[in-house]
């Protein structure tokens, strides 16, 4: 007889332990503005019976930039990052597998999809940038552009507090082009020369200050060295960055 009603506790137990399958993720602003999440989550719930909340605190995952690369929204790649569970896993199994890769494809508001979920090309990119002599470049970046740009901590009294510093140029989405071209860019052509590239100073338009000069490979290096350091927090003061 006690075992029946056991039993019977039991069987009523398991849809109330079902109702739990669920975890709390954390997204920043971007992703919830375009509705991407209202597309993608109801789908997982679906197919898998674990419910998502959005939330801010004590959350269970979050969408950003660590973890594992899930998708990518023109050249940022978003990552996910999670505690260990068994639905947390699930949601990142989902993912990756053909068919959350092609939930995340067929949102298109617009009728153009936003999202990719092909997310190799961007991180091989990311990778390439970081393996240049980002050593030699911090070096090059002190002596040649430090007297203007905070490089870094090292020379932050030294240089021109109007100018940009190199962390707050990192946060540019389009950083490392303007790296690779800063010479083309304003102010700089008037007292940058990149040997066996641009034209010598003319005759009556000498450089106004102490012209500086670069090799292409140094560019490189100083554009390896800028991948690494952290972009500036626009959270934070302005006069911290
Ligand atoms: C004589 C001062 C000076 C030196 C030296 C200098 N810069 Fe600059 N740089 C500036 C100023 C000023 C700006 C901001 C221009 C603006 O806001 O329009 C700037 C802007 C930049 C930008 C952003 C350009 C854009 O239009 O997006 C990059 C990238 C840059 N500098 C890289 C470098 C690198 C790399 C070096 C060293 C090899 C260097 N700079 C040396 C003064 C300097």
């Amino acid at each position: 007889m006690f075992r029946n009603l056991g039993l019977i506790a039991f069987l009523f137990a398991t849809p109330l332990s079902a109702q739990q399958k669920a975890f709390t993720l954390q997204a920043p602003e971007i992703l919830v503005e375009t509705d991407f999440l209202k597309h993608l989550l109801p789908r997982f719930s679906l197919k898998t019976g674990v419910r998502i909340t959005l939330g801010d605190d004590t959350v269970d995952a979050v969408f950003g930039s660590t973890g594992t690369p899930v998708f990518a929204h023109g050249d940022t790649v978003w990552y996910l990052s999670k505690t260990d569970g068994p639905y947390t896993d699930a949601f990142q199994k989902w993912l990756l597998s053909d068919v959350g890769k092609r939930t995340i494809e067929a949102f298109e508001p617009d009728g153009e999809a936003l999202f990719s979920a092909d997310v190799t090309k961007a991180v091989v990119e990311e990778k390439f940038v970081l393996t240049g002599d980002a050593t030699l470049g911090e070096k090059v970046s002190l002596t040649q552009c430090g007297r203007c740009h905070v490089v870094n901590d090292s020379n932050r009294m030294n240089a021109i507090g109007s100018t940009p510093s190199f962390a707050l140029m990192r946060t540019f989405p389009d950083w490392r082009e303007r790296f690779e071209t800063f010479f083309m860019l304003r102010p700089h052509p008037a007292f940058t020369q990149v040997t066996n590239i641009t034209e010598p100073f003319a005759a009556h338009l000498p450089s106004p200050i102490a012209p500086i000069e670069v090799t292409w490979g140094e560019i490189e290096a100083i554009t390896a060295y800028v991948g690494s350091i952290t972009p500036a927090d626009l959270g934070a003061p302005l006069q911290s960055q």
